[in-house]
């Protein structure tokens, strides 16, 4: 797509329930990319780590799980699931308790680079699977883990449309502390990176925000 980037990649970042899981498996099946959601990652690593009672805190201690864990991807549909030491994760990932830990390990500089090699590396299964790209989703895709990525897209919405969207789920989420805490940290921060483009998607539904964000894309595509 670019000079910078032979293999398309299209990165989504934004904030708890700004709409990015919905965009990103709709243009993955549009556009047959591999989809990627990366907060899965964060998740399924902190209940592994609660699991071991490795408190986010503890940074010996956490070093040293980080150290033995090994990560894996195993595809369902057009989705990269990761494993670790070969367990998928399971719906706990959801759970209250997750959603309440999940964003002091993922401040934690040392959980982020445990999953940076490992993120970048889905570009690769994408492409050894026949996937025409990735499109990852995250805080921190167009930022760090691919700031060169064809298309980046920064998604918001209004924060009482996103409590209601996850209501709707039937999920209890504490968004905005989950938002402040990954706006705040140093390593890292939800931002919408220079050059990224912004969605305000308050005010749109998820076909308007998809064929606004395949439109951009097709374009690059060529
Ligand atoms: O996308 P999500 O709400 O499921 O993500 C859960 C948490 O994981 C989020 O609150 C912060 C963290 N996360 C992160 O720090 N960096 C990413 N690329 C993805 C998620």
């Amino acid at each position: 797509m670019t000079t910078t980037s032979p293999f398309p990649i299209v990165a989504i970042d934004g904030g708890a329930a700004s709409g990015k899981s919905s965009s990103a498996r709709s243009l993955a099946e549009r556009f047959n990319l591999l989809h990627v959601d990366t907060g899965s990652f964060y998740r399924h690593l902190t209940s592994e780590l609660l699991r071991q009672g490795v408190p986010s805190g503890d940074l010996p201690a956490l070093r040293a799980a980080l150290g033995r864990l090994e990560f894996s991807t195993r595809l369902e549909g057009r989705s990269a699931r990761m494993l670790i030491g070969g367990r998928p994760a399971g719906e706990e990932i959801r759970s209250q308790n997750v959603n309440a830990h999940v964003s002091h390990y993922a401040a934690v500089p040392e959980v982020r680079t445990a999953l940076l090699a490992y993120q970048r590396g889905q570009a690769e299964v994408a492409r050894q699977h026949g996937f025409r790209g990735l499109v990852m989703e995250g805080r921190d895709i167009g930022s760090v883990i691919f700031p060169d990525a064809s298309c980046r897209f920064f998604l918001h919405a209004d924060p009482a449309e996103r409590a209601r969207r996850r209501e709707q789920e039937g999920q209890t989420d504490s968004i905005a502390e989950r938002d402040r805490l990954d706006s705040s940290r140093p390593t890292a921060p939800l931002t919408c990176p220079a050059g990224a483009i912004d969605i305000d998607s308050t005010c749109l539904n998820l076909g308007q925000v998809v064929d606004l964000m395949a439109g951009i894309i097709a374009e690059k595509l060529g």
